[in-house]
């Protein structure tokens, strides 16, 4: 096998979320798919589904093990972690002040050890990690529903990627 062939990524796809339902739908293939160390990259503005997405996931994980866990929106905690058969940590940056806050939370340890999911991950800065999947979440067209663009960079994302277009 080449370099190239190591490091290639599969090609982005659009998924459309035409409702709650959807979302709900999407984010438990995602839960369910995710193993240690994968990190998914949330952005989109405020209500495009960030939330929505990364609690349907976790949730899913979480029935696993037999866990009906409330999952609040790590706004003002700026992280939420779980424990299903492997540990899920759900963070939300947009309050992070210095990015150095990053490394205080242990984000860059959680990057090896946990599945994680970022909102707001454009804070993270020099401390993002190369092998992530981008979640890019859209208002659909005339504000109904959503869209979700899906991006791996970075290699080992088909068994993910495969979940998802079974769920579309
Ligand atoms: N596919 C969808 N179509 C319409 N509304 C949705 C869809 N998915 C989620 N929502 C709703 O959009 C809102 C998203 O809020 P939230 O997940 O908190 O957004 P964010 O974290 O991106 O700020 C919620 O009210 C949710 O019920
Ligand atoms: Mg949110």
């Amino acid at each position: 096998m080449t370099d190239d062939a190591i490091s290639s990524t599969e090609p982005p796809i659009a998924i459309p979320l035409g409702d709650d339902a959807d979302t709900t739908r999407i984010g438990a293939a995602l839960g369910r798919a995710l193993a240690r160390s994968d990190v998914v990259l949330l952005s989109g503005g405020i209500g495009a589904g960030k939330t929505a997405l990364a609690r349907a996931a976790i949730t899913a994980r979480l029935a696993r093990v037999g866990r009906t866990d409330d999952i609040p929106s790590p706004t003002f905690t700026l992280v939420q972690i779980y424990e299903a058969d492997i540990p899920i940590w759900h963070a939300d940056l947009y309050r992070l002040s210095v990015s150095d806050e990053v490394y205080e939370i242990g984000l860059d340890e959680a990057f090896e050890t946990a599945a994680v999911f970022i909102e707001w991950p454009d804070r993270l800065g020099a401390a993002t990690p190369a092998r992530v999947l981008k979640v890019e979440l859209d208002f659909g067209p005339k504000g109904e529903g959503r869209i979700a663009v899906i991006q791996p960079l970075g290699p080992g994302w088909a068994p993910v990627m495969d979940a998802l277009k079974d769920a579309i």
